[in-house]
């Protein structure tokens, strides 16, 4: 039985700072919602509202069907894990984790079972009866997990609670959070900055920018149809590469023209793409033109592309399994990402050298300049 939570226009002022303005969410039963956004764009704000930490200055917040603003923190029913997970240190891992149920005066038999189930599900309990200081980090990370969820709570709050582990165990541990929230199922909002954590862990990802809601959807959803240029250069990595792009016509015929100069090799299909987009529109308009580093083909090979553009390689970065290229064209500078080092590359003297890019039609992104919103078209009616 999981709880829905529906957040109506919350808005949270710190004397002229604004941390919140008109934040609306909701959370389905169940769902393991991800808070992504950079730093100070109000996530911690937002979930200590939820949980009853910090008064909102307006909105409301119901959790199921009841409004909960005024109710204090326990009677809320939620269990949050902070980033700095306090353990009791003087306390061994059973009496931490047994802690929520004895304040709340629950029989000692109901606390071993229930501690026993929690220990089992989190695979410490063999660390039952040594003291926080005798754990590793990771450890600590999962006695404090169970102290949230040995509750059994409504809602489950977690506030980058991975941040203070190496990259070995956030890898380890984003999967077992996860795994664990869908065997209890209670919903969750858990907050970090790590795209790649939400990406990984989200069953919809909710991106904030100062204060804002940028975009609610499923991972699947922000990458490949990002509402906003912000979104769209928070997730994924390398960042997606932005053009400034101008488009005009003389005597019926479509002018594009990408970072100052004019795109001669375009094919019927991008005309076309550029066509649905601007028919409406008043000529000239401006366009900011989003192409991710995966999808760009070095080489312009023409088969598969529609737009080629000369550039001038600048730097090569080597990641292992993949490679990082920077270009340039004109003002701007590309990231390409490629898994193998493209043959039309000099190895030796890479450099500096003159190369060809190219990009499908339907990997470009098309944002309005200067608002940066989103423009689609239907993609069906092009051939
Ligand atoms: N108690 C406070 N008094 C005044 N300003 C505050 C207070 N708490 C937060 N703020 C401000 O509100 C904004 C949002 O802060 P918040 O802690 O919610 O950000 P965050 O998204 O959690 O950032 P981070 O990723 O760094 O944890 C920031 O500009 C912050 O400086
Ligand atoms: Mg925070």
């Amino acid at each position: 039985m999981s709880t829905r939570i529906r957040i109506e226009n919350l808005t949270k002022n710190y004397g002229r700072v604004s941390a919140l303005d008109n934040f609306s969410l909701e959370v389905d039963p169940g769902e393991f919602m991800v808070l992504l956004g950079p730093s100070g764009c109000g996530k911690t704000t937002a979930v200590r509202c939820i949980a009853g930490l910090s008064d909102p200055s307006s909105g409301a917040i119901y959790i199921g069907d009841q409004l909960v603003n005024g109710l204090p923190p326990r009677d809320r029913d939620i269990a949050m894990v902070f980033q700095n997970y306090a353990l009791y240190p003087h306390m061994s891992v059973y009496d931490n984790i047994a802690f929520p149920l004895k304040m709340r005066k629950e029989s000692k038999g109901n606390i071993r079972d229930k501690v026993e189930k929690i220990s089992k599900l989190l695979e410490i309990s063999q660390l039952i009866d040594r003291k926080p200081k005798e754990l590793s980090g990771g450890q600590m990370q999962r006695v404090a997990l169970g102290r949230a969820l040995v509750r059994e709570p409504k809602v489950f709050l977690m506030d980058e609670p991975l941040s203070n582990l190496d990259a070995k165990m956030r890898a380890y541990m984003r999967t077992e959070i996860k795994k664990l929230q869908k065997k209890v199922g209670i919903t969750t909002i858990y907050i970090t900055h790590d795209q790649i954590e939400a990406m990984s862990m989200a069953d919809r990802i909710a991106i904030m920018d100062r204060g804002l809601i940028q975009q609610v959807g499923t991972p699947q959803e922000v990458y490949s149809k990002p509402s906003n240029t912000f979104v769209a250069g928070f997730i994924g990595s390398p960042p997606m590469n932005f053009l400034e792009c101008e488009v005009s016509h003389s005597n019926s015929h479509l002018h594009i023209e990408i970072s100052g100069s004019l795109v001669k090799s375009a094919s019927d299909a991008l005309r076309k793409v550029f066509d649905r987009l601007y028919r409406k529109e008043e000529l000239p308009a401006k366009v900011t033109i989003g192409i991710r580093p995966r999808d760009i083909i070095i080489g312009g090979d023409r088969l598969h592309s529609d737009l080629i553009m000369e550039c001038v390689l600048s730097f090569i970065e080597m990641l292992g399994d993949d490679t990082v290229l920077e270009v340039n064209i004109g003002k701007n500078s590309m990231k390409v990402l490629t898994s193998s080092m493209p043959t039309v590359i000099q190895q030796d003297t890479p450099v500096d050298q003159h190369v060809l890019i190219g990009i499908s039609h339907e990997k470009l992104h098309f944002f309005t300049s200067p608002t940066g919103i989103r423009r689609e078209y239907v993609a069906d009616e092009i051939p």
